[in-house]
């Protein structure tokens, strides 16, 4: 397993990191798994035998459930592992039941620590923007759960570029801790966030954590055109993220993939990790496993390095349209900084 620095920060974390979206499992997230806790001890203890040492998780997931049954399947190994949760999601009904305010940031850091079962918490995320909130207020909240110890590093999930530059721009001028990872949606069924979000984080030297890096499992290999999945498969649910805009497209990458992942000898789900790992500015994938045997076929990739020729027909083949105002530079500019550079590179090669 590889260690990468989270960010700017001194922090190091595996390439892969387990998600726990799926324990507990119930309201909402009853389509991505109902982990119980000897299931989560087995996939905690799989995790670690493979050098996973980020285990992900969210006071929302299972409204708390994911947090106790984490807590419960690290026990006593707490203290050797690093533990990233998230608040600003509804956990009740109140009027500040939700948000990214000091009330309801500070009120869920201390519930996550209660549920977690311990003191601190490695990184505290903002679940999602919070449009109505000042930033000053939630990180002058996030700053002083580090300064009690209760939290140490702080990110946030799903920031659009001017979310996190105004963020980063905050900390600086007031002396808060400021974000060290943006947590995103980021595969090859959709790299949207290449566009803004990577060259922001790439210049400001933010650690992306991906979410779904095999897009729920429409990755997998599993889902083909004109073959059924297997039954259970969270996308034969009501499940609606992400969102597929282009069905053929997203059947045309999986081909690729299950091919380059038959010429290796390896599933298409490690090939899609892979491809997402070795993206710039990519910390750690997070991914989540109904079952011991996905989990097991997917820290595999932890391993698996693919070629450049195999590296380009996955960038060609999952290409989006490059919006405005990037294609006007790639037309008229010489002199782009190495952020974005990076994110026309895809599109000179294409
Ligand atoms: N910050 C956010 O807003 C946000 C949002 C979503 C998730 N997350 C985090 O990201 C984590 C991962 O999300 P995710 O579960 O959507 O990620 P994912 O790794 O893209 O998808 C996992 C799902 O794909 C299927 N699968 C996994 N491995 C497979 C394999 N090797 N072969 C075949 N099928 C396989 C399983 O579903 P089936 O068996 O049902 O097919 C599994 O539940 C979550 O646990 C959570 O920590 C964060």
């Amino acid at each position: 397993m590889e260690y990468r620095q989270l960010g700017r920060s001194g922090l190091r974390v595996s390439t892969i990191t387990l998600g726990t979206m799926g324990f507990g499992g119930i309201g909402w997230a009853t389509p991505v798994g109902q982990i119980d806790v000897e299931g989560a001890r087995k996939q905690v203890g799989l995790a670690r035998d493979a050098g996973v040492n980020l285990f992900d998780t969210a006071d929302v997931y299972s409204n708390g459930l994911s947090e106790e049954i984490l807590g419960k399947a690290l026990g006593s190994d707490r203290d050797e592992v690093l533990v990233a949760t998230k608040a600003r999601l509804p956990m009740g009904d109140g009027p500040n039941d939700a948000g990214a305010s000091r009330h309801h940031i500070i009120r869920s850091a201390e519930a996550s620590l209660r549920r977690l079962g311990t003191d601190y918490i490695d990184l505290y995320q903002v679940h999602e923007w919070d449009g109505q909130t000042p930033l000053e207020e939630t990180l002058q909240a996030l700053d002083d759960l580090v300064r009690w110890g209760k939290v140490r590093y702080v990110g946030c999930s799903n920031y659009a570029a001017w979310h996190l530059m105004k963020a980063l721009w905050i900390a600086d001028r007031k002396g808060l801790t400021p974000f060290v990872s943006n947590q995103l949606y980021y595969s090859l069924q959709a790299r949207d966030i290449e566009n803004e979000i990577v060259p922001a984080a790439i210049d400001q030297g933010i650690g992306i954590l991906v979410w779904s890096p095999i897009a729920g499992g429409l990755l997998s290999g599993k889902y083909r055109r004109d073959i059924k999945p297997p039954q259970g498969s969270r996308h034969l649910t009501e499940w609606s993220e992400p969102p597929v805009y282009d069905e053929d497209k997203l059947y045309d990458t999986v081909e690729e993939l299950v091919a380059i992942g038959e010429g290796l000898g390896v599933s298409a789900a490690q090939v899609a990790l892979a491809y997402t790992m070795a993206k710039p500015a990519v910390t750690s994938v997070i991914v989540g496993a109904r079952t011991e045997q996905q989990l097991a076929d997917n820290l595999a990739a932890a391993d698996l390095e693919l070629t450049a020729a195999d590296v380009e027909r996955l960038d060609k083949v999952s290409a989006q349209p490059l919006p405005y105002p990037f294609w006007h530079h790639l037309n008229v500019t010489e002199r782009l900084s190495p952020a974005d550079l990076t994110l026309l590179a895809r599109h000179i090669k294409g």
